[in-house]
């Protein structure tokens, strides 16, 4: 069998995409890591008639490293397709059978970076961090949002009355759910209306705020249906990545009909990323979805929600939200998933002060109402920002008293 085994070649980082691998398995890790490496670029289960030496010398994956159960193994910039491959291309090589070989039981990708040259082929965020600052006029503070909720149910007049009452308690952002798209009870175009005169009004009392609506659907209507919520007043798209692809977030941030960040959903992603044998983790999955646009992204709720994950993996998602990564603008760090007030401070405690917090429970299960929850929640967010404690802070605000005493302090 034709070797990939490269272990300790000091390559150019510039010329190859470098994968790390979690790798469960009863062959011997080499042999494994080896068959990766074949199967994912020149070869196969068996030798071949028609790959020669320079085939493999130019296109054959490099196992770099092997540590433990971790596997590094870099795949020549050549591999990949120039320009029209795009996210669909790049996963099939690095993400592709691999998942499915037999001999392998279990695999997770855990990073990827890659070269100039690929992520040249992408342009990042339009709006980002400090475009979704500038639009909402919100220059240091964490941003605060919620999600309707219920999360279906409600028809368009509802809908936007909670968005005004929710913006009328502080609130910067809000969102449709992710299982809410065109339904009977909600049709799009009359919530997208509604909404937007919510937010109008908003405006001319003196309060910017923004809400996505979710325009996840099939590749071919995407850009068809987020031309017509924009043109019916929508000031943020909201897409799901992994139920419709990096490439739909892809078409919707480069296409110049659109014009209103995007803001980036990652329902099902569990599937992918819960098992910490199996699966894609969460990190090449920010990687990509800023390379393809997206301007804020849910990336786990830093060990105190409702989502599983942990504050280290969650804190890795944020960084490559933030850093310097080719150039592109930053992307918003979103916490979404059983948010509620008293964890707020902990929360930024450890994001820092550049992240997107939201509540649909949180502020729609206030006793008070949607507008106490709000104006809750901006509390909790006002203490963290101020360096005071949550309940130093509720002393003298009854909205986030009330939200302590039903859902207590993290
Ligand atoms: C989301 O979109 O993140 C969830 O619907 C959050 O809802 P919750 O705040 O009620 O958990």
């Amino acid at each position: 069998m034709t070797s990939y085994m490269h272990i300790g070649e000091d390559i150019d980082k510039d010329a190859f995409v470098i994968c790390d691998y979690r790798v469960t398995t009863n062959l011997p890790m080499d042999k494994a890591a080896n068959s990766i490496a074949a199967e994912q670029s020149t070869g196969t289960w068996t030798d071949l008639t028609t790959t020669t030496e320079k085939i493999i010398d130019l296109y054959g994956a490099r196992v770099l490293n092997i540590d433990k159960d971790m596997v590094r193994i870099a795949y020549p910039a050549d591999d990949f397709s120039i320009d029209i491959g795009g996210v669909p291309q790049i996963l099939s090589i690095i993400a592709g059978n691999l998942f499915g070989l037999e001999s392998i039981h279990k695999l997770r990708l855990e990073d990827v970076s890659f070269p100039k040259c690929i992520m040249d082929m992408f342009k990042g965020p339009k709006f980002g961090v400090s475009g979704l600052r500038k639009e909402l006029d919100r220059p240091d503070k964490p941003l605060v949002g919620t999600i309707v909720k219920p999360k279906i149910g409600l028809p368009p007049k509802e809908t936007a009355e909670y968005v005004y009452e929710s913006g009328a308690g502080g609130l910067t952002n809000s969102k449709d759910d992710e299982t809410l798209v065109n339904q009977k009870f909600c049709p799009i175009e009359d919530r997208t209306v509604a909404v937007a005169e919510a937010l109008d009004r908003l405006k001319s009392e003196g309060h910017s705020m923004m809400h996505a609506i979710n325009v996840s659907t099939n590749g071919d209507k995407i850009l068809e249906l987020a031309e017509k919520v924009q043109s019916w007043g929508a000031k943020e798209l909201m897409v799901d990545v992994i139920t419709c692809g990096f490439a739909a977030v892809q078409a919707l941030a480069e296409d110049p009909s659109i014009k209103v960040p995007i803001h980036v959903h990652r329902t099902m992603h569990g599937a992918l990323t819960r098992d910490p044998l199996h699966g894609i983790a969460m990190l090449p999955v920010t990687k990509l979805v800023r390379m393809c646009g997206g301007d804020a992204l849910h990336i786990g709720t830093l060990g105190v929600g409702k989502m599983s994950g942990n504050s280290v993996h969650d804190m890795q998602n944020l960084t490559w939200c933030l850093n310097d990564m080719n150039g592109f603008r930053t992307m918003m760090p979103v916490c979404s998933g059983g948010v509620y007030p008293g964890m707020i401070g902990k929360m930024v405690e450890i994001s820092g002060m550049d992240v997107q917090i939201q509540a649909g429970g949180g502020v729609a299960g206030h006793p008070g109402g949607v507008r106490k929850g709000a104006m809750a929640m901006c509390q909790a967010v006002d203490a963290a920002y101020e360096g005071i404690e949550a309940q130093t802070y509720a002393e003298t605000h009854p909205e986030l008293k009330a939200a302590l005493s039903k859902w207590g302090l993290k």
